[in-house]
């Protein structure tokens, strides 16, 4: 996801990797009910704080400005995230993170301290303890987060923070309850994803109806709290067409491996954004592993030309479908300030 990527990208050098991101490990001590993180295969090998210098140097070297963190699994319990932030530290590189928050207070005040950190998006289903914890199988899970949060708004109050929130059929009618709760806490926006891969907890028909009927209301509730709701209603509405089975595809421009790659560190495998990690079929998204070559000649590939060209035009190589809102957003944005 890419809150405030347009801002920071530059447009005139086209053909740059400006933003990288980077899963560490597949190690999560949460237990989240729609996440497949546990039945990940072992990491390939092990690798050091040389390593990482080595290839954030190459991406910086590419013309990289952020490095964004996320899963994979949890990026602050990762064995050797205080590696790569210092890494990043040393070479000027900015940082964004996604995280369940577990950590959070805890790395403000240790590893991040003092680090360029742009945006923290904080993973938070619901407003009350108890749902949380319970849909991600952590006991305490909402309260160190709700203690991150705070953190984060004392110790870096110029970060951008933004807060994940999983849409379920059991949490997204008490959005309006939610988003009060957010803008008490300062959040600086709320980046609405459905539940992908898992029909037993999704939104029903109904539900969806209901919240493209209260959007507009919704947004500008978020609004007079300062919210900025990362969604739109023709996002909802094209939701709501799927559930009908009515959806036609989703015929758009991408230009992200334009600008971006997605390391695996686990598997070593890159990828054109943080979307198409499990996207089929891998030949067109696996875009070539960081142990057996470096980042420069990855990014130079003919498997990343060829998916520039394919993502460039209308037509979908399996992934556009499934595609984050916000992503697709941003491509829109995209498109409009590069013609
Ligand atoms: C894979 S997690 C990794 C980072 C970190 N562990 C966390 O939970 O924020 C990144 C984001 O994907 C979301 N996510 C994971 N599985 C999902 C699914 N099946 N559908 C929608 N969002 C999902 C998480 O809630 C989180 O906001
Ligand atoms: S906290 Fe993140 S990585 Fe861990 S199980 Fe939940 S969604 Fe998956
Ligand atoms: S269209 Fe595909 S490559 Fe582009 S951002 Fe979406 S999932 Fe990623």
């Amino acid at each position: 996801m890419f809150v405030g990527y347009i801002e920071h990208l530059d447009q005139d050098r086209v053909g740059a990797l400006q933003y990288l991101y980077v899963s560490l490990s597949n190690i999560c001590n949460a237990h989240c009910a729609y996440c497949d993180v546990h039945s990940q295969p072992p990491p390939v090998r092990p690798f050091d704080r040389d390593d990482l210098t080595r290839i954030f140097g190459d991406a910086r070297s590419l013309g990289c400005g952020t490095v964004h963190f996320l899963g994979g699994g949890e990026p602050l319990v990762a064995p050797r995230f205080a590696d790569a932030v210092n890494a990043c530290n040393d070479l000027g590189l900015h940082i964004a993170i996604t995280t369940n928050g577990s950590h959070l207070a805890r790395r403000l005040r240790s590893d991040l301290c003092g680090a360029a950190v742009d945006m923290i998006i904080v993973s938070m289903d619901s407003h009350r303890s108890q749902e949380h914890n319970a849909i991600r199988g952590m006991r305490r899970l909402w309260e160190w987060a709700v203690e991150g949060i705070i953190a984060a708004r004392e110790l870096t109050p110029s970060t951008h923070l933004v807060v994940n929130h999983v849409v379920t059929a059991s949490n997204i009618r008490l959005l309006p309850e939610y988003i009060e709760w957010a803008g008490g806490l300062g959040i600086n926006a709320i980046n609405l994803i459905p539940v992908k891969d898992s029909p037993d907890l999704g939104a029903t028909l109904e539900h969806v109806t209901w919240l493209a009927e209260h959007f507009m209301e919704l947004t500008l509730e978020a609004r007079a709290h300062g919210i900025e709701l990362l969604c739109e209603l023709e996002d909802v509405t094209e939701w709501r067409s799927r559930l009908l089975g009515v959806a036609g595809g989703r015929e758009y421009r991408c230009a992200f491996p334009e600008h971006t790659l997605y390391i695996d560190f686990p598997t070593g495998s890159t990828f054109p954004c943080d979307c198409t990690i499990h996207r089929a079929p891998a030949s067109t998204f696996d875009l070539g592993n960081i142990w057996h070559q470096p980042l420069s000649a990855i990014w130079e590939d003919e498997r990343i030309r060829n998916l520039r060209k394919v993502l460039a035009s209308p037509c979908d190589p399996g992934c556009k479908r499934d595609c984050d809102w916000n992503n697709v957003r941003t491509n829109r944005q995209l498109v409009t300030v590069g013609s």
